[in-house]
C-alpha cells in the first residue's frame, strides 16, 4: 500500500523523514481520505496546474502528444526528462521544467516564450535552451509576478528571444540564477527591482544587445558571486556601487562601450578571482587600491585607450595566473615587479609602446607558457636563456620590437634579430628608419654597441657599416 503511492521518484533525500512522516500520517487516516492508491492516477496534481503544464508543452514542444503519452505527468513512470516534481500538501506540483537541454524536450520551431509557464505556483526552475530560433518572441512580463518559489531562470542560446527584459523579472527575490545569455534581448537593464535580487547570486545577460548605462542599482546584488554583462553595447562609466558586491569572485564586462576609469570601489572586491574588461573604452590610471585584490587569478582588459604606464602594483597580485593587457596604449618600462607573479602562465603586453628592457625576472617565471611582448618598443638584449625559449617555444612572441637582439643561441626562435648579426641588421634597419621614436633608437644591441651609443645614437656597428 504505502510503496505504490503516487509519489515522484526524485524527492530530494533531505525530505524524506518529513515524506515518510507525511505517508505515516496519511495510511493511518480512514482510506476515503487516503490519495489513490495506483501511481498513474492523474487526479493527484491540481487539475488547472495540469492544464497549464500540457498548454506549455503543446506549445512548445512536438516531440510527442503530450497529453495522451503522459496523462499523469508528474507520476513516476509517466513523466519525461526535464519535468521534475515534488509533493506539497498531498498534491505533485511542476518545480523543474527544462527545454532544449540534452535529454530535454526540444523546441519546435514555431514555439514562443509561453507566457503560462510563470502560473505554475511551485516552479523553481525554468530552462529554456536553443528553443526559441525563427519565430521572434520576447520574454512575457509575469502576469501576476513570477513563481514566488522561482529559484532559477536560465534562457540561453535563443536567436529569436528578442526585445527587452521585463522588469518584473528583476522583482523576485527567490531568484538565484538569472542567465539570459545568447539570446538577442536590447533596451536597458532594468534599474526598477534590482535591489530585490537579494538572493541573486549568478547574473549572465551576456551576448545580448543591451544599451544603455550599467545601474548604480547593481551594487545592492550583495549575494551576487558572479556578474556577466559581456559582448552587449553598454556605455557610460563602471559605476562605483560595484565595489559594494562584496561577494563578487567573477566580474566581466568586457566588449562594451563602456568609458572612463576603472573605479577605485573595484579595490574592495577582496574575493574577486577574474576580472574581464577588456574591449571597451576605458582610460586612464588603475584603481591604486588594486593590490588589495589579493584573490585575483585573471586580469584580462586588453584593447582599452589606457595610455599609461603598467603600474608596478600589478606585480602585487600574487595569485595572478593571466594577464593580458594587450593594444591599450601603456608606454614606459615593463615593471620589473611582474617578476614576482611565481603563478602567471600567460602574459599579454603585445601592441603596446613599452621601451626599455625586458626585465631579467621575466625568464624566472617558472609557470609561465605564453609571453607575447610583441609590436611594442623594447630594447637591449633578449634576457631569457635557451631552456626558456625551447620551453615555449611558439607561444613566446619578441616580433616587432626593432631595438630587441638576441644571443646567438635563442634569437632566431623568438622573432628577433640575433644582435650584431648580419641577415637581421636589414630588417632591423628598415625598422628603425620607418620609427623616429628616440626610445627605438637607444636599445638596439646593448651588449655589441655599448660603446658606441653615444656617438651614434644607438645604432649598431653593423648598422653604422651598412649606412
Ligand atoms: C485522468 O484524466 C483523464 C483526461 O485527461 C480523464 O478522462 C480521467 O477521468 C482522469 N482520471 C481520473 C482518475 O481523474
Ligand atoms: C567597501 O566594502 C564595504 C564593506 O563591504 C562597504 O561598506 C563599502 O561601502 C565599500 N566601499 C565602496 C567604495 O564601495
Ligand atoms: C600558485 O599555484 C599553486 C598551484 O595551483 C597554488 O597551490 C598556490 O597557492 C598558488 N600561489 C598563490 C600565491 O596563489
Ligand atoms: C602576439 O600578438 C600578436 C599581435 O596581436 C599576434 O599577431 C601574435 O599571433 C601573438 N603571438 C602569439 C604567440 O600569441
Amino acid at each position: 500500500m504505502l510503496v505504490s503511492v503516487c509519489r515522484p521518484h526524485f524527492l530530494p533525500t533531505t525530505q524524506m523523514p518529513l515524506f515518510t512522516f507525511v505517508l505515516l500520517l496519511l495510511s493511518s487516516l480512514p482510506p476515503l481520505t487516503s490519495p489513490h492508491a495506483h501511481g498513474n492516477t492523474n487526479n493527484s496534481m491540481d487539475p488547472h496546474e495540469k492544464e497549464t503544464l500540457f498548454q506549455v508543452m503543446d506549445s512548445m514542444s512536438s516531440d510527442r502528444d503530450w497529453r495522451s503519452s503522459s496523462p499523469a505527468p508528474c507520476s513516476p513512470g509517466s513523466s519525461w526528462p526535464g519535468l521534475e516534481c515534488k509533493q506539497v500538501g498531498g498534491l505533485l506540483h511542476v518545480t523543474r521544467l527544462d527545454f532544449g537541454t540534452p535529454h530535454s524536450p526540444t523546441c519546435k520551431p514555431t514555439a514562443t516564450f509561453p507566457p503560462q509557464v510563470f502560473l505554475l505556483p511551485h516552479l523553481q526552475s525554468l530552462f529554456f535552451s536553443d528553443c526559441f530560433k525563427t519565430t521572434p518572441s520576447s520574454i512575457p512580463a509575469p502576469p501576476s509576478g513570477p513563481p514566488p518559489h522561482l529559484e532559477q531562470l536560465s534562457l540561453r542560446s535563443n536567436p529569436a528571444l528578442v526585445g527587452p527584459i521585463p522588469p518584473q523579472l528583476f522583482s523576485l527575490a527567490s531568484l538565484k540564477v538569472l542567465t539570459l545569455s545568447q539570446n538577442r534581448l536590447s533596451g536597458k537593464i532594468p534599474a526598477e527591482g534590482l535591489s530585490l535580487l537579494t538572493s541573486l547570486v549568478h547574473l549572465d545577460l551576456s551576448y545580448n544587445s543591451l544599451t544603455g548605462r550599467i545601474p548604480a542599482q547593481i551594487g545592492l546584488l550583495e549575494s551576487l558571486a558572479d556578474l556577466d554583462l559581456s559582448y552587449n553595447s553598454l556605455s557610460g562609466p563602471i559605476p562605483a556601487s560595484v565595489g559594494r558586491m562584496g561577494s563578487l569572485q567573477k566580474l566581466d564586462l568586457s566588449s562594451n562601450s563602456l568609458s572612463g576609469g576603472v573605479p577605485d570601489s573595484l579595490g574592495n572586491l577582496s574575493l574577486l578571482a577574474f576580472l574581464a574588461l577588456s574591449s571597451n573604452r576605458l582610460a586612464g590610471e588603475l584603481p591604486g587600491g588594486l593590490p588589495r585584490l589579493q584573490s585575483l587569478q585573471y586580469f584580462l582588459m586588453d584593447d582599452n585607450p589606457m595610455a599609461v604606464r603598467l603600474p608596478f602594483q600589478l606585480g602585487r597580485l600574487a595569485r595572478l595566473r593571466e594577464l593580458r593587457l594587450a593594444n591599450s596604449g601603456y608606454w614606459g618600462p615593463i615593471p620589473g615587479s611582474f617578476a614576482w607573479l611565481a603563478n602567471l602562465t600567460t602574459l599579454s603586453l603585445e601592441d603596446n609602446r613599452l621601451t626599455g628592457e625586458i626585465p631579467r625576472g621575466l625568464g624566472g617565471l617558472g609557470r609561465i607558457y605564453h609571453l607575447n611582448l610583441s609590436r611594442n618598443m623594447l630594447g637591449g638584449v633578449v634576457p631569457f636563456d635557451a631552456g626558456f625559449v625551447r620551453r615555449l617555444g611558439g607561444n613566446l612572441d619578441l616580433s616587432g620590437n626593432p631595438g630587441l637582439c638576441a644571443r646567438g643561441d635563442v634569437g632566431v626562435e623568438v622573432g628577433v634579430d640575433v644582435c650584431g648579426s648580419g641577415g637581421g641588421g636589414g630588417s632591423s634597419e628598415h625598422q628603425l628608419m620607418g620609427r623616429s621614436g628616440g626610445a627605438v633608437r637607444r636599445f638596439v644591441c646593448w651588449d655589441f654597441s655599448t660603446l658606441l651609443l653615444g656617438i651614434f645614437g644607438g645604432l649598431t656597428v653593423h648598422h653604422w657599416l651598412l649606412l
